[in-house]
């Protein structure tokens, strides 16, 4: 496999894509929901995941896409080549905000995250990596991340959950926004995962995520030494929705430790 190759290809592919996106703005966008009222989707969220698949296609017809909205293959096991991607992470923001939303692509070969890509659309700011060979902010290199206690750490995390809620014990999850050194909400969980990789936060998690929301980020993140599992601290789950976090070592313990109780 040339990786070097397929690496230019989806660089291309998803400027290409940003620009497609970027151009929709000019024309009315049609909102629809999915699961519930705040699961929004848009003909644009559906047409650019068309376009990548298409691509992938023709180009790569031996290659597998697992995409957000249903167009790709029906993916079961992480064997061969694989693209997982979405299209528009962050729809939310995209739809009211016009911003804070990302095109997210991982491509994993047998399980392993070997391309990873967060395309911040609106402020053209691309991250990417290659397994074992760094990962990149624009042409920067990324340094490896160092230890940050939590009193100086800022996290991610979506403000309901320091509420009583069914799914996680809120007092603990308070406890941590009391420690740290402030809390941040993007809506975009590929961004905040592109975040915790370049130092602008130090970790980020999340109740429930899906494959395409962490595959493309997981590259980037492992190449910067940023730790990800699930909330029980097991391997992130590539093929069904889970919980998640990231965050930087010796601070993914500190919170999983003492701050996350599960129901
Ligand atoms: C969502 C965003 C959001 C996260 C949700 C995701 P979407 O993705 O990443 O930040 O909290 O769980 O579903 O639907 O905008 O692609
Ligand atoms: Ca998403
Ligand atoms: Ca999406």
């Amino acid at each position: 496999m040339n990786w070097g190759t397929i690496d230019k290809y989806a660089k291309s592919l998803i400027k290409e894509a940003g620009h497609k996106i970027r151009v929709s703005f000019f024309n009315t966008i049609d909102v629809d929901t999915k699961a519930d009222a705040n699961d929004l989707v848009t003909n644009i969220d559906k047409a650019i995941e068309q376009f990548f698949i298409s691509r992938i296609q023709s180009d790569f017809p031996n290659h597998f896409v697992l995409g957000e909205e249903g167009f790709g293959d029906d993916i079961r096991s992480l064997d061969g080549v694989i693209w997982l991607l979405d299209p528009i992470d962050g729809t939310m923001n995209f739809v009211h905000q016009k911003r804070n939303f990302a095109i997210s692509l991982g491509i994993y070969c047998d399980g392993v995250g070997m391309l990873g890509y967060i395309y911040d659309v609106m402020n053209d700011d691309f991250y990417h990596a290659a397994k074992g060979e760094g990962a990149y902010y624009n042409d920067e290199k990324l340094p490896m991340l160092e230890v940050t206690p939590l009193s100086e750490a800022i996290i991610g995390v979506n403000a309901s959950w320091v509420a009583p809620n069914r799914r996680i014990e809120n007092e603990p999850i308070a406890d941590m926004v009391h420690k740290c050194r402030g809390t941040r909400s993007y809506g975009s969980a590929a961004m905040e995962l592109a975040y915790v990789s370049s130092g602008r936060i130090d970790a980020y998690l999340s109740l429930r995520l899906s494959p395409w929301d962490i595959a493309g980020g997981m590259v980037i993140a492992e190449e910067v030494g940023a730790i990800g599992t699930n909330l029980k601290g097991e391997k992130p789950n590539l093929l069904n929705q889970d919980t998640f976090i990231v965050a930087r070592p010796g601070l993914h313990d500190e919170i999983l430790r003492n701050h996350i109780r599960l129901k």
